[in-house]
């Protein structure tokens, strides 16, 4: 557990896009982990946005995945394509610190917080 806090909040960086923070200045402006929203570098009509890692009940990812799952889509690498999340990266993590990065996200206090789909183009 405290290995999985280690790699959320200082190796993995997580938190860096699955919270809000403001665009010019970067400090947190939404719940930790809550999820945010971020423009694609490249296409400007993108904005993407890294689900709420809680386990709030309705909009939470943690709380649809099980842990097998988890690790399962870690595994699995880049489902979207262009999705900025590293996950060529983390496809280097080994199982047990996937265990671990889950079970802390599960001790994470859950909040209510719906960013919608992973992302949305504009017309
Ligand atoms: C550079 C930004 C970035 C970082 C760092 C990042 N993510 Fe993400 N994450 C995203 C984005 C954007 C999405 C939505 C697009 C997608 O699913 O690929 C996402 C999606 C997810 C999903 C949902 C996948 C699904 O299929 O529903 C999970 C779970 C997740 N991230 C967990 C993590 C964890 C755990 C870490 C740290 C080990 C992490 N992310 C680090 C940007 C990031």
């Amino acid at each position: 557990m405290e290995n999985g806090r280690y790699l959320v909040e200082s190796v993995a960086n997580c938190w860096a896009c699955h919270t809000q923070r403001d665009t010019k200045t970067g400090a947190m402006v939404g719940p930790h982990l809550g999820g945010a929203t971020m423009s694609d570098e490249v296409n400007l009509k993108r904005t993407w946005a890294p689900p709420n890692l809680t386990g709030d009940p309705t909009t939470g990812r943690l709380a649809k995945l099980s842990e097998e799952e988890f690790v399962a889509r870690f595994r699995t690498g880049r489902v979207i394509p262009g999705s900025p999340m590293p996950w060529q990266g983390f496809q280097k993590l080994r199982e047990d610190d996937l265990r671990a990065i889950y079970r802390y996200l599960k001790t994470v206090p859950p909040v209510v917080h719906d960013v919608g789909p992973p992302y949305v183009d504009k017309p």
